[in-house]
């Protein structure tokens, strides 16, 4: 297993590029079952769900092949309809292939998630939403299945906003016989471009981005190219990396407007946020961090995504900050690792206390989930002496080469086998 080393204490310089979201690349690979044809997702980032996810369509049938920095997609002669337990526990994003087999062939079976490292996070409004649209539910041995002749448009009111919820409904109105309407959708921009890709498709869909979107269902859907929006996750990290480590970075390739929440936060403790235009941003620390309040939610709120990041640069704050994490109940394991490196944090249900301290020292810790991993590696960017961070496959699932990208800024970091 991979296992990242770190020396510490050392400012970031110099530019780097912002990969292409892997929330938005996974909804987009989902949609591809839509059509019969080849579809394309260019500059596809090199990450182990978008493999995970190639893997569970060819199981399906589909024909999958990397061209020249892109994904190619050939979903002309997709014949199974089930995703099987070992798949969809490794990702449970794996879940979005169900909006799109039901929609296109009347019919699909998915392993149920189960719990997760984060939470319990169950999909009952993936399947309330289907049912709402005229699917019949039925859990079978750990498996739902979902059937309907053809989906009907319908009226779909979340109890709570709901990401790939979202997605999943909105690829299943797509075919759908008349209108659908999706009250509380997320708003998150991932959903804004899958939208987008579906419109490319021939879809008709209004409202993506607010909280209610309506979808006039068609009889067919043609194959898309579509380049995915840049990952905000991704460049968030970065920049709460050069205000926790100090120095000045470049970042490329940003949707600056799509990092409001974060940007103001990172501002007010300090760092400061230049955009310099075409998706340019310049980011400068000056450590220690002042120390601000944060309470996730979801889009346009503070992302619970960002959560554990945040919580690494509050740990070396100037006074004390209160962290609220409202979307998964369980988003705390990277806490017991920042204490082993002497973090200050106190944990009371969905809050957590963390009282900035001088420095932190390297350790030994452990990744449990991908965003807790990424919160670990800058602790281990301002940390003094040696951080080795072990497991690092849940970083790989969803950051690319980011190991890579804060070495050519100067961080003394490398790769291990163990
Ligand atoms: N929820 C339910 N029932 C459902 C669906 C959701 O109770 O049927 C609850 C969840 O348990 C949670 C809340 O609703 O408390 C919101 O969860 P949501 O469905 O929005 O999360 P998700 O779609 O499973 C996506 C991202 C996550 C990100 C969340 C929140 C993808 C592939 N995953 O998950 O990304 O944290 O939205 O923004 O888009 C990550 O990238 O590290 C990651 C975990």
């Amino acid at each position: 297993m991979d296992a990242i080393v770190i020396e510490g204490a050392r400012p970031l310089r110099g530019g780097v590029a912002v990969s292409p979201a892997k929330n938005a690349v996974l909804p987009v690979m989902a949609a591809a079952l839509l059509a019969a044809g080849t579809s394309r997702v260019r500059r596809i980032p090199r990450l182990a769900d978008v493999r995970t996810l190639a893997r569970l369509l060819e199981h399906l049938g589909a024909r999958v092949s990397f061209d020249n920095g892109s994904l190619v997609v050939d979903a002309t002669d997709v014949g199974g309809r089930e995703a099987p337990y070992d798949l969809v526990k490794t990702m449970r994003a794996s879940v979005l292939v169900l909006g799109p087999l039901v929609a296109r062939f009347g019919r699909a079976r998915v392993s149920l998630p189960g719990g997760c490292a984060i939470g319990a996070r169950p999909i009952n409004l993936h399947l309330a939403g289907l049912e709402a649209l005229g699917a019949r539910v039925r859990l079978d041995h750990g498996y739902v299945e979902v059937a309907a002749d053809r989906l009907r448009g319908g009226r779909v009111v979340f109890d709570q906003p709901t990401v790939t919820g979202t997605e999943n409904l909105l690829m299943a109105a797509t075919l759908a016989e008349g209108r659908t309407v999706i009250e509380n959708a997320a708003r998150e921009p991932e959903v804004v471009d899958l939208a987008g890709c579906l419109a490319s498709m021939g879809a008709r869909i209004a409202g993506a981005g607010s909280s209610v979107i309506e979808v006039d269902g068609v009889d067919r859907l043609a194959p898309y190219d579509h380049q995915p929006i840049p990952d905000r996750i991704e460049a968030a990290t970065l920049m709460t990396a050069v205000a926790l480590c100090g120095g000045e970075v470049r970042l490329d390739g940003v949707r600056l407007d799509h990092l409001d929440a974060v940007v103001e936060k990172l501002r007010r403790a300090g760092a400061d946020v230049a955009d310099e235009g075409g998706g340019a941003v310049r980011v400068r620390g000056a450590p220690p961090a002042d120390s601000v309040d944060v309470i996730t939610g979801p889009y346009p709120a503070f992302p619970t995504d960002m959560q554990a990041q945040f919580m690494a640069l509050m740990a070396c704050g100037r006074g004390l900050s209160v962290i609220t994490e409202k979307i998964f109940e369980n988003r705390y394991m990277h806490v017991a690792e920042l204490q082993r490196m002497g973090a200050d944090i106190t944990v009371e249900g969905a809050t957590a206390v963390v009282r900035g301290v001088p420095r932190l020292s390297g350790a030994r810790v452990m990744a449990t989930d991908l965003r807790a991993s990424a919160a670990l590696v800058l602790a281990g960017l301002v940390a003094t002496g040696t951080t080795v961070v072990s497991r690092v496959y849940h970083l790989d699932r969803g950051y690319e080469a980011l190991d890579r990208k804060l070495a050519s800024l100067g961080a003394r970091i490398e790769r291990i086998r163990e």
